[in-house]
């Protein structure tokens, strides 16, 4: 019986001054270390565990980006004649568009083309840059096909803006530009597709959007539903 009290309380303390030997300050006892301390790998830093050595891999071939649409017509004079003759803007003109176009135009466009359309930006009227053309130049006779075919892959002098904007911005900027277009031509200007009209989830970018703002919606009205079948179409 005495043995036991004295190994009841010989235990009692060990167990004390195992538990008061823990410094509060330091990680607890690790019983399977991997999982407290991941290696974390730099964003293209260099390590032997990958296949070349590098962290940042590239997208399996053959894959799409969520929000991202091929696109379908080559960089040759062919693809371009076909934009232009047939490729049109899958977003309804709406004044939200023509604003966000509106901007995105002063930002990339207008250093050259003006504001106006007219091709006398700043840096022409410097003679930074020659040979920028009107928008009602009929020679060209400008598509909203061909106005997205030069913006996506660049003609002659002017770059790509495929890296800068993303689809949806590059169909706002063309819609701006086809209203520059009209108001140089004199032509009255276009109405906008009224609100019960708009379709949504034009672009797979948009209806993400959606979509994750119905996911997050608890209280979804019937309405959200038939946005999802829309998607999933
Ligand atoms: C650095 C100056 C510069 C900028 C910035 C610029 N462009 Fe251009 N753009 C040009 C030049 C130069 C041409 C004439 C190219 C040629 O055909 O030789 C041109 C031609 C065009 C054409 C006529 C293409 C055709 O059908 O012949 C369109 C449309 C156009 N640009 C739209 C845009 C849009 C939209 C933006 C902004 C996203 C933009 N450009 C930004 C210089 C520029």
């Amino acid at each position: 019986m005495r043995s036991l009290f004295h190994k009841t309380i010989g235990f009692c303390l060990l167990g004390f001054a195992v538990v008061s030997c823990q410094d509060k300050e330091d990680p607890n006892y690790q019983y399977m270390p991997d999982m407290y301390e991941p290696v974390g790998y730099e964003a293209y830093g260099e390590y032997d565990v990958f296949e070349n050595g590098q962290e940042a891999k590239l997208p399996v071939e053959g894959t799409v980006p969520r929000g991202w649409l091929p696109y379908d017509y080559e960089n040759n004079p062919q693809g371009f004649a076909d934009a232009k003759a047939n490729l049109t803007n899958p977003l309804p003109y709406t004044q939200d568009h023509l604003v966000e176009g509106k901007a995105l135009y002063t930002i990339y466009c207008a250093v050259c083309h003006g504001d106006k359309g007219d091709g006398k930006g700043i840096l022409v009227e410097r003679e930074k840059i020659l040979g920028v053309p009107s928008y009602d130049d009929v020679g060209r006779a400008i598509t909203e096909g061909s106005v997205y075919h030069v913006m996506y892959y660049g003609i002659n002098n002017m770059g790509s803006y495929a890296s800068q904007t993303s689809i949806e911005e590059r169909w706002q900027i063309d819609h701006y530009v086809m209203s520059l277009k009209d108001q140089l031509e004199g032509n009255p200007e276009r109405e906008f597709v009224k609100e019960e009209d708009v379709q949504k989830s034009m672009l797979p970018s948009r209806a993400d959007a959606n979509l994750y703002q119905d996911a997050g919606d608890v209280n979804s009205e019937p309405e959200n539903e038939n946005n999802q079948t829309e998607i999933q179409e």
